[in-house]
């Protein structure tokens, strides 16, 4: 072993070898991927991160080195000198290395292996928390290795773009103040302050508008961020941001620094031009109103259509167009009783096209399916030659009328079927949303060729606000230090539900890979925005008094954005879940099977904390 650490030194990798290094002598080191015995030769596959090359070793070569490939087990970690040689005829064009082969000269091993309890191979269908309990050795599979390259080249192309344009890389704290409202946080015990806590950050938010205050004018930081949500594809309890604030822009600005981005990004992580798809350079933008209306959400999946078609107004028109459980919604709007402002109801419907061949049990299927999102039901209609509903429960009460003109509006056709939701906004617009989305994949609707394979688009001006649900009140949607329309501050103290904002968020192909707005730099807006969702002055100062304090002191105007960095990764990846994209995630239940994180604590790191655990 010595000999090959000490004076043999590796001159490739088990990538590199092509049939223009035939006839010359390589060293290589890495794992045994596969061992087989042919008649008096030993093959074995040699791995490591950049590829596999086939080692022969036969003993009329050097019996030395067959007997030890003879003994050589899957995943032992060897170093072998060898010959290169043109495998002729038996070339496998299915691997890089496929031209070549290495005859072993001369072989060690650098360490024995344990049989590994899942096989080290792309596609195997072992048990996800299993292979994360052995994440070292699920790391070796090809796939993931790739993943976890491409996410480095990520880094280093946003480090290289955003330094190149003048932007300070900055670090910001991990233990900061807690502040209410947003994400769920981790809180971390003081020692020195015995029932304080620090709360780990769920984003640099506050301290990079402190950046802008200082005057560091463009900063960015590739930065952990901590939130304790519930666990999704998508999501992680600890996850990466690209984290972006620029002083003396607006919204435009913005974008195009992003838009440049994420063009560098896919072009030197994945080798795609995104100028091809975008020849103008930048994203398509649709306003919030617009995404709710015709998809149901703010981050819609634009590779397949399946949209959405609001009925609300036609039904109101038609008094309920025969349908009693349309009938109290129309009432509410005759009667002058329903207010815009108030978590209200709608109605909407999609068209699944005739070429579905929906049968009833399919529709059955749906119905379960909305139904474990708290729907109702899933009220439909399939039209008939002469645009007659059948197979429709409503068919028998609906006016012709009614009937013909949500024909029209859907624009359904004889043997379509066109599926409704009806009740309140959020509920309707939830489940049409997934409902749109499930039916996409369903029915094989989402069309992944490469000139839509990047669905990218800004979603923009969104309200200020939302309803709590609960307790009636205005809360900010996003934070409190977004920036309102200029055209929109008056409604501030008398129509705050009415009120559109500079917030934005980039979305790629129905994931939201990035969120960002133009901040409140004028203390007096400031103050309406607080009024508006009830914090006075001193709850304002106890919780944001510094920043607060900050913005008198001189604040540029200035605005940014995070990208979510392992999202990003994750479908640049073509991943299933972001899981796969990072080196030791935590399982869906947000624990660490490999070293079991969160753990108890010991009595006695308790009593120093001055911490006493109590049973829920
Ligand atoms: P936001 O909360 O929208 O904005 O987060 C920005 C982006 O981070 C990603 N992201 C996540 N990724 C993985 N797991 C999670 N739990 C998770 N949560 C969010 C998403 C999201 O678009 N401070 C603001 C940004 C700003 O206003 O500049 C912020 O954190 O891709």
């Amino acid at each position: 072993m010595a000999r090959f650490i000490d004076e043999l030194k590796r001159t490739h990798s088990c990538g590199a070898l092509r049939l223009a290094d035939a006839g010359g002598e390589v060293v290589l080191f890495g794992w045994v991927n596969n061992r087989r015995d042919h008649g008096g030769c030993i093959f074995i596959d040699l791995r490591d991160r950049e590829g596999l090359t086939q080692v022969v070793f036969d003993p009329s070569e050097n019996e030395e080195a067959f007997a030890l490939a003879d003994q050589a087990r899957s995943e032992w970690v060897l170093g072998v000198r060898g010959k290169v040689r043109d495998r002729g005829e038996m070339r496998n064009a299915n691997l890089a290395t496929g031209e070549i082969e290495v005859v072993g000269l001369e072989a060690t091993v650098f360490n024995k292996a344990m049989t590994p309890p899942f096989e080290i191979e792309d596609g195997i269908d072992t048990h996800e928390e299993k292979r994360l309990q052995y994440r070292y050795l699920d790391l070796r599979r090809p796939e993931l290795q790739k993943n976890i390259l491409m996410r480095s080249r990520l880094g280093h192309a946003t480090r290289a773009h955003l330094t190149e344009r003048g932007f300070t890389e900055v670090e910001t704290p991990y233990l900061v103040r807690y502040t209410p409202g947003g994400a769920r946080n981790f809180l971390v015990p003081s020692r020195f302050y015995s029932g304080s806590f620090y709360a780990l950050a769920e984003s640099p938010q506050l301290y990079k508008q402190l950046l802008m205050c200082a005057g560091f004018d463009k900063y960015f930081q590739i930065t952990r961020c901590f939130r304790d949500e519930d666990q999704r594809i998508d999501r992680q309890p600890e996850f990466t941001q690209i984290d972006i604030e620029m002083s003396f822009i607006n919204q435009d600005d913005l974008f195009a620094m992003l838009e440049g981005l994420v063009f560098r990004l896919w072009n030197d992580a994945l080798g795609v031009d995104l100028k091809t798809l975008y020849p103008d350079g930048t994203f398509p933008r649709l306003s919030y109103e617009e995404s709710m209306r015709r998809f149901g959400n703010d981050k819609p999946d634009v590779r397949f259509g399946l949209e959405h078609i609001e009925l609300t107004d036609l039904v109101i028109e038609h008094s309920g167009g025969g349908i009693p459980m349309l009938q109290p919604l129309a009432e509410k709007f005759k009667n002058g009783t329903f207010r815009r402002d108030l978590p209200e109801e709608i109605v909407k419907a999609l068209v699944v096209p005739a070429s579905a061949s929906f049968s009833r049990s399919d529709v059955d299927k749906l119905e379960k399916f909305v139904r474990q999102m708290g729907a109702a039901g899933l009220a439909r209609a399939k039209l008939g030659d002469d645009g007659a509903w059948v197979q429709s429960p409503l068919a028998k009460n609906v006016t012709d009328d009614f009937r013909a003109a949500v024909n029209q509006a859907t624009g359904a056709q004889p043997g379509d079927m066109i599926l409704f939701q009806f009740g309140a906004e959020a509920k309707v617009q939830t489940v049409m949303a997934n409902l749109r989305l499930h039916l996409g994949k369903k029915l094989g609707l989402i069309d992944d060729s490469p000139e839509n394979a990047w669905r990218f688009l800004w979603v923009v001006n969104p309200p200020l606000f939302e309803r709590d649900e609960q307790s009636g009140q205005w809360t900010a949607a996003h934070h409190v230090f977004t920036r309102p329309h200029d055209e929109d501050v008056a409604l501030l103290d008398t129509d705050p539900g009415k009120v559109n904002c500079y917030r934005y968020d980039l979305v790629l192909n129905g994931f939201e890979i990035a969120g960002g707005s133009i901040r409140l730099h004028d203390p007096v807006v400031q103050q309406k925005v607080f009024a508006a969702i009830g914090l006075d002055e001193t709850e304002a100062r106890d919780k944001f008094g510094f920043l607060l304090d900050a913005l008198t002191y001189g604040a540029p105007p200035h605005g940014g954005i995070a990208l979510g960095m392992d999202r990003i990764a994750m479908l640049a990846a073509g991943a299933d879940s972001i899981r796969d994209v990072i080196a030791f995630p935590k399982t869906q239940r947000a624990n660490d099977a490999m070293t079991g994180a969160p753990s108890p604590a010991s009595v006695e790191q308790l009593m120093e904390l001055k911490l006493r655990t109590v049973e829920s």
